[in-house]
């Protein structure tokens, strides 16, 4: 059996992945009828939103195509079961978080989701379907699902209400979008990368994307190669950035500039001037996850040098965080008690108020267990997300939230900058320095700031990887 073309999409998972994925389809794809499912009523509400800032992710250039497709060919609902039933594709774009406890705990994804969506799957679909594995999944997980599948059509082939002859290709699809320039990078991807078996259903898939997608930057390989190419992407820019921070303390400590030796290494056209920027530490749901994932794998094949190698990218992103936070401490004379401290930036990049692993929360983490009072300022992070962040944690009481980054440095005895929001740059950073505590002192770990200006002002500064 298989499907002649394709008409009707569900998505199960409405989230970062979902939400814009599905827009940008629906958007090229007029012919298609696409629903994303949630279980999470209170997100598919903000989805279903007149009022456009109530969307439950930012991102750049999404309102406009919510407000061109939804409710013509986009469809945002808790209607699994009949969605699934109508849709000849179905793309699982829920969570894989890391498994917190039992086996590979700390290490490989927590598959639950996933299951449930397969099981969601098997009970509703209709007919055939192909089913697209749109999360990042560890290798081999399209077995999983195929598993998943075959045994409930088998344990169904007697039932008289199940007559349906239900069929299954699976397909990985993997998503190379990163938070912030979603929409950019779905119109315009470098590759869209497909892998399975089924070379009927490869072509279902790929014709969706032909819409507006040039043919040659589609890549079509097998499934495990897929899935695997999906954790190296990530850990490849990962690397990249723990790279750079390294080197960003030995510029600190031998006078060189970061900045300056990242433009020297990177105008090599074999290296490239991307992902060269030191921060503190790279933040996001995936990088962490899909490392883990990859040493996971490396592990269980036998291959610890492999592991220890990856694992390293993910240690030196912990350390960089970890000296950011001392270094603050032992600049504000070893004591941050009844200090007053603005943070300002708490997702964990600019352009997205998703706060998942941001180097924010744990250097926040850090200064409010030296007794500081932290004062935190996101232009598009909700109060509640930030106070979220604390729930389980002793001294969460010294926490505010604040309105303006004005607010939050007012009488501070220091402002970190976290997040590269370019509105941080453009402050009244003079009418800042009046209004705090004197010595006034700016940590940049974004080296987004003039540090020459601010001197000037008056302000002690210390900047990211130069001394
Ligand atoms: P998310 O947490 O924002 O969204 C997942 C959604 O799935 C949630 O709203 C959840 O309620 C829903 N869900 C879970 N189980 C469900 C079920 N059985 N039925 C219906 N809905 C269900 O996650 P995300 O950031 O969109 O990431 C999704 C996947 O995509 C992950 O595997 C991630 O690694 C991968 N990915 C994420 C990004 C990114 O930038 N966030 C980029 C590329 C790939
Ligand atoms: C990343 C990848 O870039 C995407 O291709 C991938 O699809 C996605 O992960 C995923 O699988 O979830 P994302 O995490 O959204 O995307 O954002 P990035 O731009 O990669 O930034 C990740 C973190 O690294 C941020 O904290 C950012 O500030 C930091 N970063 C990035 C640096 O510190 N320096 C850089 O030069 C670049």
């Amino acid at each position: 059996m298989s499907v002649k073309s394709v008409r009707n999409i569900c998505c199960i998972g409405a989230g970062y992945v979902g939400g814009p994925t599905m827009s940008v389809i629906a958007a090229h794809c007029p012919y298609i009828e696409v629903n994303v499912v949630d279980i999470n009523e209170k997100r598919i509400r903000d989805w279903n939103s007149p009022n456009l800032n109530d969307l439950p992710i930012f991102e750049p250039g999404l309102d406009k195509l919510i407000a061109k497709c939804r409710d013509v060919n986009l469809f945002f609902s808790t209607n699994v079961e009949s969605c699934i039933a109508s849709a000849d594709v179905i793309f699982i774009s829920v969570n894989t978080p890391i498994k917190k406890k039992g086996l590979g705990a700390g290490f490989t994804s927590d598959l639950k989701w996933v299951e449930s969506s397969a099981r969601q799957i098997a009970k509703f679909s209709e007919g055939h379907t192909i089913v697209v594995e749109k999360s990042t999944l560890p290798v081999k997980t399209a077995e999983t699902i195929k598993n998943i599948l075959d045994a409930s059509v088998e344990a169904r082939t007697d039932s008289l209400d199940n007559q349906q002859n239900k069929t299954y290709s699976i397909i990985s699809n993997p998503e190379f979008l990163a938070e912030g320039t979603a929409i950019t990078n779905l119109e315009n991807p470098d590759r869209v990368l497909i892998g399975g078996e089924d070379m009927q259903a490869i072509e279902l898939i790929s014709d969706i994307y032909k819409n507006w997608v040039a043919p040659e930057k589609i890549i079509t390989t097998n499934i495990w190669s897929s899935e695997l190419s999906k954790l190296v992407a990530n850990a490849f820019l990962a690397q990249r950035i723990s790279s750079i921070n390294s080197i960003s303390a030995l510029c600190e400590a031998t006078g060189a500039n970061i900045q300056e030796v990242s433009i020297a290494v990177g105008t090599d056209t074999r290296i490239g001037n991307e992902f060269l920027n030191s921060g503190p530490g790279f933040g996001g749901s995936c990088f962490k996850k899909d490392i883990l994932n990859l040493v996971y794998l490396c592990r269980y094949y036998g291959l610890s040098e492999v592991a220890n190698y990856w694992e390293n990218v993910v240690r030196i992103n912990s350390w960089q965080q970890n000296r950011i936070s001392k270094l603050i401490i032992k600049n504000l004379f070893g004591t941050l008690s009844d200090k007053r401290i603005a943070i300002l930036g708490f997702s964990f990049k600019a352009n997205t108020n998703d706060t998942r692993e941001s180097p924010s929360i744990n250097i926040s983490k850090d200064l409010l267990l030296e007794d500081a009072k932290l004062c935190i300022y996101d232009p598009k992070v909700s109060k509640d997300k930030i106070f979220g962040e604390f729930e389980e944690m002793h001294g969460k009481d010294s926490l505010k939230v604040c309105e303006s980054a004005y607010e939050a440095c007012k009488e501070a005895d220091a402002v970190i900058l976290l997040t590269d929001w370019i509105e941080f740059k453009n402050l009244d950073w003079n009418k800042i320095f009046i209004d705090m505590r004197k010595p006034a002192w700016v940590f940049d770990t974004r080296i987004l700031l003039n540090k020459k200006y601010l001197n000037q002002l008056g302000f002690k500064v210390w900047t990211l990887g130069s001394s």
